[in-house]
């Protein structure tokens, strides 16, 4: 199986208008959330948890993205800090099942049925 991957930007803010909690941005504390979800097994064994400094959606607070080769990119922003790991981790195990990297929205977790940043389509490898 392929390798998928979980992109955090951990420099984002922690809400609209607020940059840290407890000293620490956001993102970090999404971060943290979600490698707890894997060392709990609540992330496919295949997803690689990949901690960036910056997805380029800085105006907006706690940015994700999910990619696999062959498969849709999907990213995400605005999400709650403290409150999204599970939501993320349900769309991580819906995004290694699934075929080609799409997830129509009613679908995904309710937390990630808006918030939609970008949907990249795959690059595909030569045709022989
Ligand atoms: S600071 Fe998070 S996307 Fe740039």
């Amino acid at each position: 199986m392929s390798q998928h991957t979980l992109f955090i930007c951990t420099s984002c803010a922690f809400a609209a208008g607020q940059r840290e909690y407890q000293g620490q941005r956001g993102g970090y504390h999404l971060w943290q959330s979600l490698l707890q979800c894997q060392q709990l097994g609540q992330l496919p064994p295949t997803i690689r948890v990949e901690p960036v400094e910056c997805l380029s959606a800085c105006n907006r607070f706690c940015a994700i993205a999910i990619a696999a080769p062959e498969k849709t990119t999907l990213m995400f922003g605005d999400l709650p800090a403290l409150d999204s790991a599970t939501a993320i981790a349900q769309l991580a195990t819906q995004y290694v099942a699934s075929g080609d990297g799409v997830i129509p929205r009613r679908e995904r977790p309710a937390l990630l049925q808006k918030g939609i940043l970008a949907r990249i389509p795959p690059v595909l490898p030569p045709q022989q």
